[in-house]
């Protein structure tokens, strides 16, 4: 289908955003149906006559959404994974996929070290102590991460953004990662090993990688029983980077443990309920992107990136 400049299009917008994204679409001569939180069912009845899908990480596009959106051109993720989208099948179909892959670097990597201080001064567990009436000074020794050993498996722009609040907290930083990010490394004075070596030296180790076939469970129980007793775990990539059930076993061995994401969102399995209740383990509900800064630029980003997409289409559709 070539697409006329003067065609109104009807985009669809499935997942919680900024309202100055749907602002920004309305000026631009869009049609906006605003539905967050809509379930796959009416997601399914629905889809049909769209031009545009916008999302986050919660709606999953994937082959049966695609068939169903005879209309669609783009599908526009407001964040940075697409793994919630069947992006092999739908560049088959001649779909454009878009995302914001910049705006919440920042904000993921402070949530990162977030995470990292609270588990390593059990700010949790003070927390809970005293609200619920008890003082609990002297009852949870934390420890320093200053001369400490950080492992950021995925050395991509979180990854190093980490690296650069790591070194101002005089932490040695080591990192891993399958492409070559050699050039990066030496910038940042971080020392590049293998992904055995990075969990049997590092004293906190942070996940930074998309969720692929590859990435899926790749701290598996084998990896886990590499990493030494007293290490830290952050994880605010994908959840299905770690096998939580694997984790639980090693959880009285370890320091603790910060996940930004868990493998339902939310969690549904008896063993991700064990994790969140565990003494050792802070949960957040994947707010990696969730701040006013990350949701500003996503706008600026994903406007710009639908605008550039809209060219290709019409240019080439
Ligand atoms: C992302 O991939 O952009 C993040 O996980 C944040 C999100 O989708 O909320």
């Amino acid at each position: 289908m070539g697409w006329e400049s003067g065609i109104q299009l009807k985009v669809l917008v499935t997942d919680k955003v900024d309202e100055k994204l749907l602002n920004r679409l309305r000026s631009m001569g869009m049609v906006i149906d605003y539905k967050p939180g809509i379930q796959r069912d009416e997601l399914l009845k629905l889809i049909d006559g769209y031009h545009i899908l916008v999302v986050r990480s919660r709606t999953k596009v994937d082959r049966e959404v695609i068939d169903r959106g005879t209309s669609l051109k783009i599908i526009a993720r407001a964040g940075v994974g697409l793994d919630n989208i069947d992006v092999e099948y739908a560049l088959k179909r001649g779909l454009v996929i878009i995302n914001s892959p910049n705006a919440a670097t920042y904000s993921a990597a402070e949530l990162t070290l977030t995470l990292m201080l609270m588990l390593a001064r059990n700010v949790h567990l003070h927390i809970f102590d005293v609200k619920n009436g008890k003082w609990s000074k002297g009852t949870y020794e934390g420890v320093e991460l200053r001369g400490k050993t950080l492992g950021i498996v995925g050395f991509g722009r979180i990854g190093r953004a980490v690296a650069r609040y790591a070194e101002a907290l005089g932490m040695r930083v080591l990192a891993t990662d399958i492409i070559d990010v050699s050039r990066y490394a030496n910038e940042l004075g971080v020392k590049l090993v293998s992904l055995s070596e990075l969990l049997e030296l590092s004293d906190v180790i942070t996940l930074h990688v998309a969720l692929t076939k590859d990435t899926y469970h790749m701290v598996n129980d084998d990896r886990l029983r590499l990493i030494k007793d007293g290490a830290m775990i952050v994880n605010t990539s994908r959840g299905e980077v770690i096998d939580t059930r694997a984790l639980l076993n090693h959880l009285d061995r370890l320091w603790g443990v910060g996940l930004d994401v868990l493998e339902h969102e939310p969690p549904r399995e008896d063993w991700e309920f064990k994790l969140i209740q565990h003494p050792k383990v802070i949960v957040t509900p994947h707010i990696g992107a969730e701040t006013v800064e990350a949701q500003g630029r996503i706008v600026e980003e994903l406007v710009a990136n639908i605008q550039d997409a809209l060219e290709r289409v019409r240019n080439h559709g």
